[in-house]
């Protein structure tokens, strides 16, 4: 496995390993974004509220690499039009399709069927290749299917060693939809954790560098974010060792279902 490694989604598409998120990425977007792909990052998270698309298409559009190798994942609002807000995400990031739309979370009421098919249209239509739900429960994205929808490509969930679910894990692979993990360096909340410290003094790695590997090693996606030039370069740095089995143990046993928001909404 290395940086330009992939996933296979149900869809026949694939989804590169490891993703830069860009919440809060507001400092010199482009900038930052144009170094990690630099650093060989493949994958590039944002939403219509983060305020990074703009950043984010002026990056894409100096890079040297090719457009197809690059995997653009951006979301719509649980109140919007779906299929408006897609062609306005498009316009904001300069680009004629992205790989992945998400519901960014789901609405108040119901799972978000119109929501659904506003992306499965805008799938059709060829302003992206797959579609995908962020923040949904099992129940919720089951109602989707139910309600005759496709099953969604990737569900975008915090998901770390201190915050995931078995019961979600179970579910996503008996439908084979891809975990993206979000927040997974807890916004470094957890990083002196003494066991996480220890496991990540057997490899010489950072706790970060652990946290990224331990999803890289479960087949989750993990996005996290970095303004930090050495940040960006560690977090890329993960394909070079490891963690065994018994470590992996050791870092499953650290769930105590955290998260950074205060509690996990799928769970
Ligand atoms: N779908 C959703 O509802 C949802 C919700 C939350 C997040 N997300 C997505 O997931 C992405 C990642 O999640 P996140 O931004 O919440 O949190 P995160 O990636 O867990 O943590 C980001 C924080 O960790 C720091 N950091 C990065 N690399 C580090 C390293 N090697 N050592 C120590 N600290 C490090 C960053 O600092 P610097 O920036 O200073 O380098 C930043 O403060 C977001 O950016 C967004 O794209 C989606």
């Amino acid at each position: 496995m290395d940086s330009n490694s992939k996933i296979s989604l149900h869809t026949g598409n694939k989804i590169p390993v490891l993703g830069l998120g860009t919440w809060q990425l507001t400092d010199k977007t482009a900038e930052t974004v144009l170094r990690a792909l630099e650093l060989g990052y493949r994958q590039i998270d944002t939403s219509s509220d983060y305020g990074t698309q703009p950043g984010i298409g002026e990056a894409l559009k100096k890079t040297q690499q090719d457009r197809k190798k690059i995997y653009v994942v951006t979301k719509v609002e649980e109140d919007d039009d779906a299929f408006d807000r897609t062609k306005s995400n498009l316009h904001e990031l300069g680009l004629e399709y992205v790989d992945l739309m998400l519901i960014h979370r789901p609405p108040a009421i119901g799972a978000g069927e119109e929501l659904w098919e506003g992306l499965m249209r805008a799938k059709q239509e060829g302003l992206v290749r797959d579609i995908g739900v962020s923040n949904y429960s099992a129940m919720l994205i089951q109602q989707l299917i139910d309600a005759g929808g496709e099953v969604p490509a990737v569900n975008q969930i915090e998901w770390s060693p201190f915050g995931h679910s078995e019961e979600m894990r179970q579910y996503c692979d008996e439908k084979k939809i891809v975990i993206q993990a979000y927040s997974p360096l807890t916004r470094g909340k957890c990083l002196e954790e003494p066991i996480l410290k220890n496991v990540a003094g057997n490899y010489v790695r950072s706790p970060a560098q652990i946290l990224i590997r331990w999803n890289l090693q479960r087949g989750t996606v993990p996005i996290p974010k970095a303004n930090q030039n050495e940040h960006l370069e560690e977090n890329i740095n993960v394909f070079d060792f490891e963690i065994s089995d018994d470590d992996m143990e050791l870092l499953n046993g650290l769930n105590e279902e955290y998260s950074s928001l205060g509690s996990l909404p799928y769970v």
